[in-house]
Order: C-alpha cells, then sequence, then structure tokens
C-alpha cells in the first residue's frame, strides 16, 4: 500500500489532537526508551520528543514513502523500517506507543499481549485507535464498494470492522499487564473546503483502494462524496462538522 504523506498531513491540526491527548494519558511516566510504532512522517514522534526530549526515541514504520519524509525532519530520532506484525526491539521497552496505526493490522488479541510482552519493568503500551467504522465516512466506503461495478475489485480489501468494541481490549490486555484504561473521545472536527470529510479519508482509510483502483480511483471517489455530501451537509459557513470517534489503550506494568 503507497501512502501520500502529503494527503496525510492535509488535517495534521485534527489529527494530532488525539496524539497530544494519548500523551496526555501516560506522560507521568519517565520512559528512557520509546518506540512509535507506525511513526508515518514522525508527527506523532515529533510530540513525543517534545515531551521526553531525553528519551532514547525510535520512530517505526513499514511505508517506504511516510519514512523518507520523517527522516526529512528534523526530530532527534533514530527510524526503524519494520512490520510491526513481526518487529522486536532488542532490549525491553519503557513506552511502546502507538498512535491511528495498528487498525492496519488484525488478529489484536495476538498482537496486543505480543507487545505488552515486550514491554520493561515497569513500561506502558499506549494505543490509538480510530473507532469510528459505523459512521458514515466509513460505511460509505463499504457500500461504494460493495456495488457491481467495484465489488470483484475491491472485495478483498474491504475490513469493515478492524477495531473491536472498548470492553473487548480490557479481555485482551488485562492478564498481561497490571494496569488497564480504555476509553474512547469523540471529536468534532470542523473541516473547511469542498468534500472535506472525504479528502479526510482519502489521507489514510481510502489508501488501499485508491490504490488498488488507479485511474478510475476518480469514479470511485465521485461516487463516495456524493454519498458523503448528504451524510455531512456543507453549513452556511462553507464548514462540514465531521464527528470522529477514537479509541484510547493504556496498558501499564506500573502500579501507581
Ligand atoms: C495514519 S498513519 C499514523 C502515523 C503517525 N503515528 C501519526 O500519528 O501521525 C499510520 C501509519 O501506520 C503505518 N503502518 C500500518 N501498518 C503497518 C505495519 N504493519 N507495520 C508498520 N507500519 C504500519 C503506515 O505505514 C502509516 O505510516
Amino acid at each position: 500500500m503507497v501512502w501520500e504523506p502529503t494527503a496525510y498531513l492535509a488535517y495534521n491540526d485534527e489529527r494530532s489532537l488525539p496524539t497530544r491527548d494519548l500523551i496526555n494519558a501516560v506522560r507521568t511516566t519517565r520512559p528512557s526508551s520509546i518506540v512509535d510504532l507506525g511513526c508515518g512522517t514522525g508527527n506523532s514522534t515529533a510530540l513525543l520528543r517534545e515531551q521526553w526530549p531525553d528519551a532514547d526515541l525510535t520512530g517505526v514504520d513499514s511505508s517506504f514513502e511516510m519514512l523518507e519524509q520523517a527522516r526529512r525532519s528534523p526530530i532527534d530520532a533514530r527510524w526503524e523500517t519494520a512490520d510491526i506484525e513481526d518487529w522486536t526491539p532488542s532490549s525491553p521497552v519503557d513506552l511502546i506507543f502507538s498512535n491511528a496505526a495498528l487498525h492496519w493490522l488484525n488478529h489484536h488479541e495476538e498482537l496486543l499481549p505480543r507487545l505488552a510482552a515486550l514491554l520493561s519493568h515497569d513500561g506502558a503500551l499506549a494505543i490509538q485507535m480510530p473507532s469510528n467504522f459505523h459512521r458514515p465516512s466509513h460505511t460509505a466506503i463499504i457500500e461504494v464498494a460493495s456495488r457491481v461495478r467495484w465489488k470483484s475489485k475491491l472485495e478483498r480489501l474491504l475490513r469493515p470492522q478492524p477495531v473491536s468494541p472498548p470492553e473487548r481490549y480490557l479481555d485482551i490486555l488485562g492478564e498481561h499487564v497490571r494496569q488497564i484504561r480504555v476509553w474512547t473521545t469523540t471529536y468534532v472536527h470542523v473541516l473547511h473546503g469542498e468534500h472535506a470529510v472525504a479528502n479526510w479519508t482519502g489521507g489514510a482509510t481510502l489508501r488501499p483502494i485508491l490504490g488498488a483502483l488507479g485511474d478510475e480511483g476518480a469514479d470511485f471517489l465521485a461516487e463516495y462524496q456524493t454519498m458523503l455530501s448528504e451524510a455531512y451537509p456543507r453549513r452556511d459557513d462553507g464548514t462540514t462538522l465531521f464527528d470522529f470517534t477514537r479509541l484510547f489503550i493504556v496498558a501499564s506494568n506500573r502500579v501507581s
């Protein structure tokens, strides 16, 4: 799958809000080593560096394009190309942080305990994933992709529910850590410009679909935009409200 850093960064301010909220939730910890799993262009890594100026910081990602952009940034961090699925650090990590990345991977019931096992004695695992797959921004993708014209090309790419309900993560991780907190937050983003919600998903969720369709992607987008303009009408002042729920997990070996 090919990422387009520029499209992803179009809503950088809005996308950074949950990153900041996740950092806030673990800011009382004093990690010596931090790994940003699925670091992308390094935006989340930069915020981690801001919070912990002295920590040993590594950004891990599998995308050439995203890491290329991250490496161009002035952040003091190491960048590692790896698939999170089988990434293993050389020594236990104090803070494994992952913002908006783990929903791209399957089998959370195996993946998350594996990550928890890579933590140091009082280490913490901090995760944020979208939990918006029941809203029109995401259901419209499934709906359009299931139409006759697209079905055979796109069926294999569809992942209607990549993230489980919040309480499921208590079961998945509960017995592997000493403390766990799970919560959701709904952000109401005020977006500007035409087809704002489609532009947002075009920078992330839609990437595999647009990549698979090539030149036909424009036709797919037009059908998708029509559905979204009903679900997310543009307001008189030109803005569009986009409500987006995100799931947060902080699992820790430390007892506070
Ligand atoms: C939406 S971006 C988030 C980037 C960054 N964490 C942020 O908050 O801006 C998701 C990133 O996860 C990466 N990713 C997805 N699946 C991955 C995998 N299996 N292994 C490594 N990175 C992965 C993608 O390449 C992409 O850069």
